[in-house]
């Protein structure tokens, strides 16, 4: 076998500037594009490629994104870009929340906050990531329950980077639009993609659930591949985020796109404990007494099933004039629990003087003497065991 010929000097360096050719060519096409985040990711390339031959190059490239990404972002402002319409309706296909605001922080278990927390930091510290040669994470996929906190953590995320928050209703988007949703898509994606922000495409299930209905089939080819074109290219200058309720709808293709998947859970009765907390002390702190009783009996309900009701309850005391303490104990939800439970609830609620006798019987459907032998026979049980 013929073994290759060492490269001459000359030869080096004649290769050396044509690599050097080459990309001046590359970025010169990429700045006549005006797309700020792909003449970025291009000079993030090069930073890479040059690394070993080339450190000192490399160095100063990255920390030219550096200073560009913190100090003077190349992307713009929300405010200085114009929001796509749709051109027949002039509806806007975006709604932008350009300061994010949560009346409430959030509550989450400890595994989806680890996740959220590390978006945040990973673009905080995104100078420490490039100079390891990593960039940060570009797409998360949040599936879940509806009101478990999915949008809320886009705007938690947004709010922490101090961007705005920008998003496209997938579903409105379709059934509006559908027909012409393939172009309608690429161009907000592409505006989303120019401004510094956080993109949530909130209602990603929709792009599967017309599946099936043939008329639609070439439409919706056509928009899974801009969207999973849109997934592999989104720039690492931008955070993009999908948020459904039926993530088993979702094809695999689409799945395996998404670089951070996170999975928000029906709260836990610790959960809901924290919520009602927050929600009691900030609102209306003379009720925190229960707390309790609540969170034992709300398990399986949603954060924003649990806020809905309080809010009911609020509003009723304003107009029935009943009290407040009557319509937060509606908020037990009594129809929807066992004997056993009601049992249970009825002895916190003795135990710890909140409602008299008769009222708890009113309430839960349990006697006080009902509730008593309950008691003393599970207390015959525990001691038997
Ligand atoms: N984890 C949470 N912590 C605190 N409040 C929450 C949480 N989840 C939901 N809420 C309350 O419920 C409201 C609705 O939540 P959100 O819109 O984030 O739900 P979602 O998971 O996106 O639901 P959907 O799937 O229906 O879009 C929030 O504005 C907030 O008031
Ligand atoms: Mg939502």
């Amino acid at each position: 076998m013929e073994r290759a010929q060492p490269r001459s000097p000359k030869e080096d360096v004649q290769q050396a500037i044509q690599e050097l050719k080459d990309d001046f060519v590359g970025l010169a096409k990429t700045a006549l594009s005006e797309r700020p985040q792909d003449i970025q990711a291009f000079i993030h390339r090069i930073a890479k490629r040059r690394r070993t031959t080339d450190d000192n190059l490399s160095r100063t490239l990255i920390e030219l994104l550096r200073n560009n990404t913190t100090k003077s972002h190349p992307l713009r402002r929300v405010s200085e870009a114009a929001i796509p319409t749709n051109a027949d309706t002039r509806v806007d296909l975006l709604r932008v929340e350009e300061h994010p605001h949560l009346p409430l922080e959030p509550v989450y278990d400890l595994d989806v906050w680890e996740i959220l927390s590390r978006l945040v930091m990973e673009r905080k510290r995104i100078g420490d990531l490039l100079n390891a040669g990593l960039e940060p994470t570009r797409t998360a996929l949040f599936t879940g329950p509806p009101g478990v906190g999915k949008t809320l953590g886009a705007r938690w995320v947004a709010r922490e980077l101090g961007v705005p928050l920008m998003i496209l209703d997938l579903s409105t988007v379709m059934s509006s639009y559908l027909g012409r949703t393939g172009s309608n898509l690429r161009h907000v994606l592409d505006h989303a993609k120019s401004v510094d922000c956080v993109l949530l495409i909130d209602e990603f299930d929709a792009i599967a659930k017309r599946r099936d209905d043939s008329a639609e089939i070439g439409e919706l080819k056509r928009l899974v591949t801009v969207l999973l074109q849109q997934l592999d290219d989104w720039p690492s200058t931008g955070l993009l985020i999908a948020a459904t309720n039926h993530s088993e709808l979702l094809d695999p293709a689409i799945w395996r796109r998404f670089e951070q998947p996170v999975k928000f859970n029906i709260p836990t009765k610790k959960g809901i404990h924290a919520y009602l907390e927050k929600l009691f002390n900030d609102i209306e702190p003379d009720m925190s007494k229960w707390i309790d009783v609540l969170s034992v009996s709300l398990v399986g309900h949603s954060y924003n099933d649990i806020e809905r009701e309080f809010n009911l309850a609020r509003r009723s005391a304003v107009l029935n004039g009943k009290g407040l303490e009557h319509y937060i104990s509606c908020m037990i939800p009594v129809d929807d629990l066992s004997k056993c439970e009601r049992t249970n609830i009825a002895a916190i609620l003795t135990e710890n003087d909140m409602l008299a006798k008769n009222k708890v019987r009113e309430l839960t459907g349990v006697s006080y003497s009902a509730m008593r032998s309950h008691l003393s026979s599970d207390e015959n049980t525990d001691s038997r065991t």
